[in-house]
């Protein structure tokens, strides 16, 4: 957890006629959130985009991996993690890269906070029920529903992608 120490800080108190000054040093935990992704042709990056806004937005600080960089070994070091993968197959999250990785953390996702999204064509958003459904099981806790796009996210769905983060700082 990083933290932003701002310089000592003078705060007058008028008691009648004596001014006192205070000298209080303040300090402000930002909390480290960790987003990973995996995205083809660049949809579910864009959702990445705004799922980082919406968590600095919130007063959180942002950590972006991409699924290739994430591992066991680094989820220990965050208490909530945003997940993004598209649809792909069919209706499952991508086999090369994305789901070697997630079902490698999974196990250890139990108790954490997660926040997922991501973008798809065609289908229903069938692959994000599931998704959520086998991280509801594995004892994770999902802020809110998963956030879908349709191909490349539209306003509304930048606009949820922002809230997802902001929950998660809130969480
Ligand atoms: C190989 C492949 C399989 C896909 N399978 C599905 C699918 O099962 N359901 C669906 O809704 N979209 C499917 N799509 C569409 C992608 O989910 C969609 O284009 C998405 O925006 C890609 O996100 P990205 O730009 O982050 O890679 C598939 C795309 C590809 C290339």
């Amino acid at each position: 957890m990083s933290v932003l120490k701002f310089s000592h800080t003078k705060i007058y108190i008028n008691l009648g006629y004596t001014k006192t000054a205070i000298t209080k040093k303040l300090e402000y935990k930002m909390e480290k959130i960790a987003i990973v992704y995996w995205s083809g042709t660049g949809n579910t990056e864009k959702m990445c985009g705004f799922v980082k806004n919406g968590i600095e937005g919130a007063g959180g600080e942002a950590v972006v991996y991409t699924a290739d960089n994430f591992d066991k070994s680094k989820v220990s070091g965050y208490s909530k993690i945003a997940l993004g993968c598209p649809s792909m197959g069919d209706e499952v999250l991508e086999e090369d890269v994305f789901e070697p990785m997630f079902s490698s953390i999974e196990s250890d996702l139990a108790g954490k906070k997660i926040a997922l999204f991501g973008s798809y064509g065609w289908g229903d958003g069938e692959w994000m029920r599931s998704w959520e459904k086998r991280c509801r099981s594995i004892g994770a806790t999902l802020v809110s529903d998963g956030v879908i796009a349709n191909e490349f996210p539209n306003d509304q769905e930048a606009a949820d992608c922002k809230t997802l983060g902001a929950n998660l700082v809130k969480a």
